[in-house]
């Protein structure tokens, strides 16, 4: 029996200063600087939560409201926001903060699914379920749920639709498209 832990028993904030050698060719920070400290944070949540080693199953759409300027410090802050049986949604919330200007920012809020692995077989093991304190984690729980039947539709939607899509002989798909068929 796995039992139930507290949503604040796991979350975590992590704070880190975004260095030139973060920056892109734009004189911005390279968005895959973010998504790495997201991937790291999310790790170290659902670790914490199941107490297991965890791999990263799917990231949500990430949209980058907002872009990171190297001297900001960037703060992640992270929390399970759904149990399965052996996933977990972790929601991760990405602000920056300027010190010279005080403003702060709100980069982007995506959604990691990670998954419990038992050492020795490798394979999906049963995670602690949430202790749901407030009416807040109770909404969490519910979206991320939500989300998770959603993500599991889109697939089933996308299979279905790729069938649909016409081969070389439908060329009249491509008709108002910015492309050129060269054979
Ligand atoms: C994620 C992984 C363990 C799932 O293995 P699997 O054999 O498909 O396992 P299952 O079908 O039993 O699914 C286990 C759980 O993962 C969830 N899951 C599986 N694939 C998923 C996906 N693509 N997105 C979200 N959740 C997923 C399932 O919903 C299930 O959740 P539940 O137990 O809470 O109901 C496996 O696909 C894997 O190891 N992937 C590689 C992960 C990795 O290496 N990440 C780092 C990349 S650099």
């Amino acid at each position: 029996m796995k039992g139930y832990r507290s949503v604040k028993s796991s979350q975590i904030v992590l704070k880190e200063l975004m260095i030139p050698s973060y920056e892109n060719f734009g004189g911005k920070v390279h968005g895959g600087i973010v998504l790495s400290l997201m991937d790291k944070i999310a790790y170290a949540c659902a670790a914490s939560h199941s107490k297991a080693y965890c791999v990263t199953a799917s990231v949500d759409k990430v949209d980058f409201l907002n872009p990171v300027e190297v001297g900001e410090i960037l703060t992640l802050s992270s929390s399970v926001n759904y149990t399965g049986r052996s996933s977990m949604e972790v929601g991760i919330r990405v602000v920056s903060e300027n010190f010279t200007t005080g403003s702060v920012r709100h980069t982007n809020t995506s959604y990691f699914t990670m998954v419990a692995l038992n050492p020795d077989t490798k394979k999906p093991e049963p995670v602690p379920g949430l202790l749901l304190e407030d009416a807040q984690e109770i909404k969490r729980f519910l979206e991320g749920r939500l989300r998770k039947k959603l993500r599991k539709q889109h697939d089933i939607d996308l299979d279905r639709a790729r069938k649909e899509i016409p081969g070389a002989d439908g060329l009249e798909a491509l008709k108002e498209e910015n492309c050129k068929v060269g054979f």
